[in-house]
């Protein structure tokens, strides 16, 4: 079926992911896990993170392929234990947590990924001699594509400093918590070109682990396994990721004997290839010496051009031949409301399919209601064949837990 078809069969627009793509970076993953396990005699397991796109029938494909998940929230949670993930497959990834969340953590027996003292300490309030991981911030500056998805050094809300690791180990001797396992996650979306800094966070944390924790059985190393989003950009090296890590993790491992797995979380790098959104112009005008052309794909399916300046291919399906330099946007009442700036493109006609690459992670996981649009269906194409995998919102189902009087 055609991204016409696709349209009039399920209205516009519409996020559209290809199995085949993602069940390539589901086994380019194992892979990963697979060469680093064997090149350095230890466990390796993959959590992917569904922050970057929750629905089950990827979840299925990241199951089928022999990966693990991470959760981040209850309703994380209760999606991934209905696509089939058992407890021992799933790490609670978390920060800032209410005593609910934590009970919640408790009874399905999950292990917790704690990054702050003071969680450390409620949750050993509620459950003294339990087995956690604590997130620690290695300092290194991180490795993000936005300052705002930068997690590692001065800046970021996450994770406990080496400057407070001291006080950590004393609120966990307090509760008599065991310290199973390190978690740290320098921040989304690295490429070859940041592949060094990646390593050079692993050193440090793996500096700080020998200096304050004895025992580990677990040192997770975080997410952040980038896609080429630009022309000019490539695919991530994971030999070179997998030989690199090799070169330090072999001489910790030999120091450090009671670590037995090593755990990583890509998120963005599973889905974002294999989805697109695609839509229709809704209009176009020339204004103050540029081309405006209004979509009806914006900031509510897509929302990383607006909220970290994001670059994502953008195309027209058109007859047209005309090339102009245009600014690409959407119909929510905002100014913030653009995909693409300045960006040379055909001008495509009204009425014609606007296709956006990339978008199979972080589109929907981040998609909103805002000014009152309801979120797209999801469709997953397999062997040529189109499978609705979430409906379109109504109004209704938006009104559904307004109190009118
Ligand atoms: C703790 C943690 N793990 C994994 C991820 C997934 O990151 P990415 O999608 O860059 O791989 C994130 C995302 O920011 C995260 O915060």
């Amino acid at each position: 079926m055609n991204k016409e078809e696709l349209l009039n069969k399920y209205e516009s627009p519409l996020y559209v992911y290809d199995y085949n793509v993602l069940k390539q970076r589901c086994t380019d993953m194992y892979e990963f896990k697979e060469s680093l396990s064997k090149k350095i005699g230890k466990k390796v397991t993959m959590h992917y993170s569904p922050k970057a796109n929750t629905n089950p029938a990827i979840l299925k494909v990241v199951k089928e392929s022999g990966l693990c998940v991470d959760s981040m929230s209850p309703f994380e949670l209760s999606i991934v234990k209905k696509c089939g993930f058992d407890n021992s497959q799933i790490l609670y990834v978390c920060n800032n947590i209410d005593q609910n969340e934590m009970k919640l953590i408790h009874d399905n027996s999950l292990l917790v990924c704690l990054d702050s003292i003071s969680q450390v300490e409620s949750w050993g309030k509620l459950f003294p001699k339990t087995d956690i991981m604590i997130r620690i911030n290695p300092g290194t500056l991180g490795v993000g594509h936005s300052y705002k998805v930068i997690t590692s050094g001065k800046s970021t809300k996450f994770g406990i400093s080496q400057d407070n690791l001291d006080e950590l180990l004393e609120v966990a001797k307090k509760y008599k918590l065991n310290i199973i396992g390190v978690h740290q996650h320098l921040g989304s979306l690295f490429l070859d070109d940041k592949i060094s800094d990646y390593i050079l966070g692993v050193e440090v944390g793996l500096n700080i682990i020998k200096k304050y924790f004895k025992n580990l059985k677990i040192i997770d190393l975080g997410g952040g396994f980038g896609v080429p989003y630009t022309p000019d950009e490539n695919k991530l090296n994971l030999n070179k990721v997998v030989n690199k890590l090799e070169k330090v993790l072999v001489p910790f491992i030999k120091e450090y004997k009671s670590v037995e797995e090593f755990k990583f979380e890509p998120g963005r790098f599973i889905p974002c290839e294999s989805g697109k959104i695609i839509g229709r112009v809704t209009s176009l005008k020339f204004e103050n010496d540029s081309w405006w052309i209004g979509t009806d794909v914006g900031m509510n399916e897509l929302v990383r051009p607006s909220m970290y300046d994001s670059y994502h291919e953008i195309s027209f399906i058109t007859n047209n031949k005309k090339e102009v330099l245009a600014n690409i946007c959407g119909n929510v009442c905002e100014s913030g409301d653009v995909l693409a700036k300045k960006r040379k493109v055909i001008l495509p006609s009204v009425g014609d399919i606007v296709v956006i690459d990339n978008a199979g992670a972080y589109g929907y996981s981040m998609a909103s209601n805002y000014t009152g649009r309801p979120r797209p269906a999801e469709v997953m194409i397999k062997d040529g064949k189109d499978k609705l995998i979430r409906k379109r919102e109504t109004l209704d189902y938006m009104s559904e837990n307004i109190i009118w009087d």
